[in-house]
């Protein structure tokens, strides 16, 4: 089998997420991801390109959210096709324009209007050639807008590693129906059904709930992850290095520890909305000197943080982004042994204190950076 006939049919699948899922209660989830991390209360007045857009869900949320312009692409056929019936449902406006192409295509990118927000979820990863995909995403970025990309994370994929997902990817491709639904069930056992029995929850409901904190679905994720080929892993230093030498572009938001981390990308030394965002993370140096606790986890006090912090019944309550110097780490909510064992800027607001890794494993004692924490400061 080649590796073209690998290839996963995305979107044959977000067609039976569109026919089967997308309701109200998923866009405003989809509207409500977007906005935040983003900082923005709205889009209107801006531009917005969705960067293989898949179901078309998100750029139906950016429509909804104001934006001027909506432009959606794709490769798959299927996925225009889904997106332009989730357009015709919005009432086909004028201002979104949906199309076939892939990011791939230099031609294609440069021919494509500048944008205020380039957007591309879950994507790049996908394309074969990744590095050369975010090159060329970031071409239509009007110079004051921002670049909001997902990719999956190496630093998560630790264990099992990303060479057994790719191979399993390839098996789940090869396979025919009846291999794929097992595999599928296989998948969801193990990731969701046996964990949830174990902890005494009802994993149907979970499964019903689920909308993966985006408006998306439980089947059609699982297929999404199962299926999903060709593909690649980004660790997030070698991202941020990659997209601030390269192409010029300086991280302003981040958020790490799921499957995907998302980056915010702003053109280095433009002024745009992200100025008047940063103006509301009100940031408190951590005080020195750090105690070192085990490994590569250091720990620095911070009472008066503690009701906003997460313990053992609020897993993920804290909104504290950690900031070493002027970057965001944004690696939140980890496990002390993480921590201690894999550093990379890992870190956790626990009870009264923080408990954190430099990205690069140094003493932060004696590295000569300063450490700083706020609230994420997004609405
Ligand atoms: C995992 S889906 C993500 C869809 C959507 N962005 C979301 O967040 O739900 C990946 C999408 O990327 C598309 N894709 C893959 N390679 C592409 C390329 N070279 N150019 C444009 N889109 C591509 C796939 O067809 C698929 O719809």
């Amino acid at each position: 089998m080649t590796e073209d006939s690998m290839r996963f049919g995305f979107g044959e699948n977000w067609s039976r997420f569109v026919a089967a899922h997308l309701n109200e209660e998923r866009i405003a989830e989809a509207q409500r991801h977007l906005l935040r991390f983003l900082g923005l209360a709205d889009l209107r007045g801006r531009r917005f390109l969705d960067i293989g857009c898949g179901s078309g869900l998100h750029s139906l949320a950016a429509l909804r959210a104001g934006a001027e312009r909506v432009v959606s692409f794709d490769y798959d056929p299927n996925s225009v096709a889904t997106t332009e019936r989730v357009r015709a449902l919005a009432g086909a406006p004028d201002h979104w324009t949906v199309t076939q192409g892939s990011v791939l295509d230099g031609a294609f990118m440069e021919a494509l209007e500048p944008a205020d927000i380039v957007y591309s979820w879950g994507v790049l990863h996908h394309t074969g050639d990744m590095w050369q995909a975010i090159e060329l995403a970031s071409r239509p970025l009007a110079a004051d807008g921002v670049f909001y990309i997902a990719l999956y994370c190496r630093d998560v994929y630790l264990d099992p590693p990303p060479e057994y997902w790719i191979a399993l990817k390839q098996r789940y491709n090869r396979s025919g129906t009846i291999g794929r639904r097992l595999m599928e069930w296989s998948y969801a056992w193990r990731s969701t059904v046996w964990p949830e029995l174990r902890s005494g929850r009802n994993p149907l409901v979970t499964i019903r709930r689920y909308s993966g904190d985006r408006g998306m679905a439980f089947w059609t994720d699982v297929r999404d992850w199962l299926g999903g080929y060709p593909m690649e892993f980004a660790g997030l230093a070698e991202t941020q290095a990659f997209c601030h030498d390269r192409l010029g572009l300086e991280l302003v938001n981040l958020y790490a520890g799921e499957g995907n981390a998302e980056y915010l990308f702003r053109r280095r030394g433009a002024a745009n909305y992200w100025d008047e965002v940063r103006t509301h993370q009100t940031r408190i140096e951590l005080p020195r000197p750090f105690r070192h606790r085990q490994g590569l986890a250091w720990e620095a006090p911070l009472p008066a943080f503690r009701d906003q912090a997460d313990d053992l019944g609020h897993p993920r309550r804290s909104r504290l982004m950690l900031f070493e110097g002027d970057k965001p780490v944004g690696f939140a909510h980890q496990t002390h042994a993480d921590i201690e064992r894999r550093g990379g800027g890992r870190y956790s607001h626990w009870s009264d204190q923080l408990i954190f890794s430099t990205t690069d494993g140094t003493d932060p004692n004696a590295n000569g950076r300063r450490y700083f924490v706020g609230p994420d400061g997004l609405p």
